[in-house]
């Protein structure tokens, strides 16, 4: 009877132990928790990205029925077809001297962007162009029709969001930056799937 009693208030003893020993370890996380990055300035003499232009090559980008229906089924006209418009409608890009593009497995795109400073390890930026099929008697809006709400403020189509929007939003920063002249500090690559 004696060793159970003992027994229990060794076990309270630990637990009491164990929970004082939480609350030191919380006070000293909270009082050296780093602060919050600043938030991202603007800058509104710079300019920002043409949404304009940007608007409309978006809804290009969405009318390309670059459809994948499994990993080896693509709609391979419309990838290359596709590849195309991004050669064409980011110049900056395609034709940096910062820049090297590669086509893998056929319809992929890699985008290397040198840096200035070698010696930092790249990043990698991802995006894909392939989108899964529409079946249209589900949808109020056609599937690749990137039609407007008539207020102009909205897009509606296949892949906006799912991934055309990221994919655009990386090249339109990007060709942004070449062509006001800068070249990043830190290398990265783009890399846009098709599969
Ligand atoms: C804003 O951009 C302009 C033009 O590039 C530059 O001259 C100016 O120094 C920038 N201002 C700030 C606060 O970064
Ligand atoms: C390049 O980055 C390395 C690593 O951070 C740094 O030590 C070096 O000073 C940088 N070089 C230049 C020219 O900024």
């Amino acid at each position: 009877m004696q060793t159970l009693a003992k027994l229990i208030a060794y076990l309270f003893l630990a637990l009491i132990s164990v929970l004082v020993l939480c609350c030191m370890r919380t006070t000293v996380l909270i009082y050296t928790r780093p602060p919050p990055p600043p938030p991202c300035a603007r800058n509104e003499t710079e300019g920002y990205i043409d949404s304009a232009g940007s608007w409309g090559r978006l809804k290009r980008a969405v009318q390309f029925e670059t459809v994948s229906h499994s990993p080896h089924h693509y709609n391979k006209q419309q990838l290359e077809a596709f590849g195309r418009y991004l050669t064409q409608a980011f110049p900056a890009i395609f034709h940096s001297r910062y820049v090297r593009h590669d086509i893998i497995n056929g319809y992929s795109m890699l985008l290397a962007v040198r840096g200035k400073n070698a010696s930092l390890q790249p990043y990698l930026l991802m995006a894909h162009m392939d989108v899964v099929p529409v079946v249209q008697s589900e949808w109020v809006w056609e599937g690749f029709g990137a039609n407007e709400s008539p207020d102009g403020n909205r897009m509606y189509g296949r892949g906006l969001i799912d991934n055309k929007g990221q994919l655009m939003a990386i090249l339109e920063a990007l060709s942004y930056m070449l062509n006001k002249g800068d070249q990043p500090v830190r290398s990265f690559f783009v890399s846009l799937g098709h599969d």
